[in-house]
């Protein structure tokens, strides 16, 4: 075992309770729960997605998010800090989530944020036209034939995402007190407000109940199958940021008596109200668009990105008010994405000042510079293929794979007593509530023993079979193997390289 316990510079702490629980929400919610949720609900069963989706939030959501957050609090760690304290046989797998989100979902995640920046600007003008899809497949990202027939670079994007990753230099170059703290007490409050003008005024809208009735009416027959309760664990992933190591990450900034399992059940919860919440404001408008066309509504759900970039523009377009309104909304996917992206970048700097004690400013501007030269790769032409195929490697098979070694490894390989007693002395004393407390807490170390991996597990199989009944999105096999299998393997490689290095310890450092 390495000696590491006293690796590190002194760390950064919260400076207030509130800014660390906006600071987890606000790299919970993000463009995941605007516009991904709401349309996976939809083709998953309506509101019969709830089940799957509140089974995922209770079986694994919380389960894991209350062991990243004790996990990094306990040992005071980033990610591959806190799992080489466990041993540093399993030092990799933070390595591994630190580095395919930093290396995978950062890189197309500023660049989605870059074209919500651009539609920002748009909505002045309406720039799209009578034509949303055409403008945004071809006008605005010039999509190519083929992943393979990358063009040329699109500068517009390239333009914006370059000002993305500079506003999430500045944030982060401040470190966390100043920086991200200080930026989610902002940001956060103006997401939540803007979010609630635009969810009030879009169910007021004509036609907007049918909308609504088409979200909420469930569809129990889709819940037989297996593919909805993948995309309800997937979703959960993703929206909670698991398998990030972010959540580790910030949690070893809390002080010693955080209260753990009241920030989860919090962090969790919020999050979930949010996406369930925005759900209403995006179906509203979609009802609103049909029953100005007079179109069936089903015809106006499109997918994810689609519904973003297409469907919105176009009853932007038709709406009183509608630059406001488009002008709010864009601003609001580009505040969700940003409070989201800092927490990525934050949760790597935490892991190369764990390891190597370097100096967070130089790290922070390193990261972005070269993270935004990654960034350019989905600024080509095939840019949009490309993000798809990384984005789907990445969500089915590297945040789950995350999951179920990280349930295994604490569930199985570490004293989950010590971990118990940990969440239990942080609780709020109160008389005759012992019992209870232990028995959520057993129920705990069962789910991440036992229902936890298994989900995921049949989660990950499921998928696997999926993909060798047919390559994703028909997808040219050579594009899948490249860019999917080889980004998550590449990514897996350099987290098994970095873990064999020296640990740099703080006498050396002085
Ligand atoms: N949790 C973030 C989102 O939902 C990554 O977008």
């Amino acid at each position: 075992m390495p000696d590491i316990s006293q690796s590190i510079p002194p760390r950064p702490q919260w400076r207030t309770g509130i800014g660390f629980l906006l600071a987890a929400i606000g790299s919970a919610v993000g463009l995941g729960n605007i516009w991904r949720f709401p349309y996976i609900a939809y083709k998953n069963g309506g509101g019969a997605f709830l089940i799957p989706y509140l089974t995922a939030l209770i079986t694994a959501g919380i389960p894991i998010l209350l062991l990243e957050f004790a996990l990094g609090h306990q040992k005071k760690a980033s990610a591959p800090k806190a799992f080489a304290l466990i041993h540093e046989r399993w030092e990799w797998i933070g390595w591994w989530s630190v580095i395919f989100i930093m290396f995978g979902i950062m890189a197309y995640y500023t660049v989605v944020i870059g074209w919500c920046f651009n539609y920002l600007c748009f909505s002045f003008t309406q720039a799209w036209g009578s034509d949303p899809n055409t403008y945004f497949f071809k006008e605005f990202l010039h999509t190519s034939s083929g992943v393979w027939d990358l063009q040329g670079l699109n500068l517009r994007v390239l333009g914006a995402v370059a000002l993305i990753w500079a506003v999430n230099w500045a944030i982060t170059w401040k470190g966390l007190e100043n920086g991200i703290e200080r930026a989610v007490k902002f940001m956060m409050p103006v997401l939540f407000g803007i979010t609630v003008i635009i969810v009030v005024w879009s169910v007021f809208l004509e036609g907007a109940a049918d909308g609504i009735r088409l979200y909420l009416t469930p569809d129990f027959s889709k819940i037989a199958n297996v593919d909805v309760w993948v995309a309800a664990y997937g979703q959960i992933f993703f929206t909670l940021s698991l398998g990030f190591g972010i959540m580790i990450a910030y949690a070893s900034y809390l002080p010693q008596d955080a209260n753990i399992l009241k920030n989860s059940v919090i962090v969790a919860a919020t999050n979930s109200f949010y996406e369930i919440f925005a759900g209403f404001g995006v179906f509203a408008v979609l009802g609103y668009m049909a029953f100005k066309q007079s179109l069936p509504i089903q015809e106006t759900v499109t997918s994810g990105i689609g519904l973003a970039f297409v469907a919105y523009p176009k009853a932007i377009s038709m709406l009183p008010f509608g630059t406001v309104f488009g002008v709010l909304f864009f601003f609001l996917l580009c505040i969700a994405g940003i409070s989201s992206s800092i927490s990525i970048i934050e949760a790597f700097t935490a892991a190369l000042s764990d390891k190597f004690g370097l100096k967070r400013r130089q790290m922070v501007s390193l990261l972005c510079a070269f993270g935004f030269a990654e960034s350019i790769l989905f600024t080509t032409d095939a840019g949009l293929y490309w993000l798809d195929i990384v984005d789907h490697f990445i969500n089915h098979y590297g945040l789950i794979s995350v999951g179920i070694f990280e349930a295994l490894v604490v569930g199985w390989l570490f004293k989950t007593e010590t971990l118990k007693m940990h969440i239990m002395e942080r609780m709020t004393p109160a008389k005759n509530k012992t019992v209870l407390r232990r028995a959520i807490l057993n129920i705990w170390v069962f789910c991440i023993r036992c229902i936890t991996p298994a989900a995921l597990g049949i989660a990950i199989i499921n998928s696997l079979i999926t993909e060798f009944s047919a390559p994703y999105e028909g997808y040219p096999v050579s594009g899948i193997i490249v860019l999917g299998v080889g980004w998550l393997l590449v990514t897996h490689i350099a987290a098994m390289g970095v873990s064999r290095l020296p640990w740099k310890n703080r006498q050396e450092q002085e």
